[in-house]
């Protein structure tokens, strides 16, 4: 029965070690930022961090992750504004909206990983979260607006939405 971490919460799971953490977050924990696109990895509409790093939470089973620490959209900000979020909000990414959560979730761990990204790793590090609303252009200039802004320096600044 895997035990970990989301958003700071400690979670213990009660269904099968092989279910999805996506399910896990979505039914059981109504975490629903993160979304279900493609349920075999293509999307990354679910998009989740596991320690840190980036994962599809759709081809993710519970058990992998025992012990792990898992951040969502809902914790990114840790209560307030991540500087990607502040981002995203500032060069108006979204369209619909149903893939940024993957989107900035991805961007996230990239720039925490990599606060200076060049285009091309950029390319890279984005090139498996899709948007059927081909909004890439507003998305690419949302990840460097962060990276200017200095997204890696910390998660949580509430004015940052209104300055
Ligand atoms: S839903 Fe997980 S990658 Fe598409
Ligand atoms: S904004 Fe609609 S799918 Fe990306």
């Amino acid at each position: 029965m895997a035990k970990f971490e989301v958003n700071g919460r400690n979670v213990q799971n009660r269904g099968p070690d092989d279910a999805p953490l996506l399910w896990v977050l979505r039914d059981e924990l109504g975490l629903t930022g993160t979304k279900f696109g493609c349920g075999v990895g293509q999307c990354g509409a679910c998009t989740v961090h596991v320690d840190g790093q980036a994962i599809r939470s759709c081809l993710t089973p519970v058990s992998a992750i025992d012990g792990m620490k898992v951040t969502t959209i809902e914790g990114l900000g840790a209560g307030g504004v991540h500087p990607v979020q502040a981002a995203w909000v500032e060069a108006q990414a979204p369209q619909c909206g149903y893939c940024q959560s993957g989107q900035i979730m991805q961007a996230a761990a990239l720039l925490s990983a990599n606060p200076n990204p060049t285009d091309a790793e950029i390319e890279a590090a984005m090139d498996g979260n899709l948007c059927r609303c081909m909004a890439y252009l507003r998305i690419r200039k949302a990840v460097k607006l962060a990276a200017r802004k200095g997204a890696r320096s910390g998660p949580a600044r509430k004015a940052e939405l209104r300055s």
